[in-house]
């Protein structure tokens, strides 16, 4: 796995353009990109990036972070999923920055997604879809989430970079993601979701355990 990492982080330092202002996700494969970014001296005019961890690597290697309030629209953002289908809608936050994630994918005019190959999946949901809600909403939410046919569980002891707590849905059958992102979304107390539906990737670097990188679009 680690090698399939290496090798997609490497294909995605090619859209790089040195002296941008890029935006970073969160997570291993992310890491992976965030150490090719240093080991190959590009130079950026700073970053945006979504969680604590990402910033202390990308400070560790020399790079400035900015605030995503004073830098405009991104031209591009780089970063991880959990599971990814072919029309490059995601599910993310497995390391629970998907809120944050989801903000600097809505800014950026670019999300370029990089994965091991074992992500693609014909329909999301395996995985179990993370929640973001404000600790005083957790039980009502959790409430709702099985209303809506699925199994909620509550990430014990974790707490998000944005103060909040994490529920882990488990059970949803995704064929309308659009529309699930949305639903769950409308859930008084919920900060976000991690269904990438309504704004997907505009292109998935997937890579085998033998460094072979393919790239993918969305299908229409
Ligand atoms: C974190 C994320 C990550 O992008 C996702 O969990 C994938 O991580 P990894 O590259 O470690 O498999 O959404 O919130």
């Amino acid at each position: 796995m680690q090698a399939a990492k290496q090798a997609v982080a490497l294909a995605a330092i090619e859209h790089v353009k040195p002296g941008t202002i890029l935006g970073v996700g969160s997570g291993s494969t992310v890491n992976e990109f965030i150490d090719a970014l240093a080991s190959r001296k590009i130079e950026l005019a700073g970053a945006v990036a979504s969680s604590e961890a990402t910033s202390a690597r990308l400070q560790a290697h020399g790079y400035d972070i900015l605030d995503l309030n004073s830098c405009g629209s991104l031209e591009l953002y780089i970063d991880g999923a959990d599971e990814a289908n072919p029309e490059l809608q995601l599910i993310k936050g497995g390391g629970g920055a998907l809120t944050r994630e989801k903000i600097i994918a809505a800014a950026s005019q670019h999300f370029i997604c990089i994965a091991d190959d074992s992500k693609l999946v014909k329909v999301l949901g395996e995985f179990s879809l993370p929640v973001e809600v404000i600790p005083m909403a957790r039980s009502y939410v959790a409430r709702e989430i099985v209303k809506l046919g699925a199994d909620p569980e509550y990430r014990e002891g974790k707490r998000t970079d944005n103060g909040n707590e994490i529920i882990d849905c488990h059970g949803f059958s995704i064929d309308d993601p659009l529309t699930l992102e949305s639903t769950i979304n409308n859930i008084t107390g919920v900060v976000s979701n991690g269904l990438f539906a309504a704004k997907p990737a505009n292109l998935l670097l997937l890579s085998d355990e033998n460094g072979n990188v393919r790239t993918i679009t969305p299908t229409p």
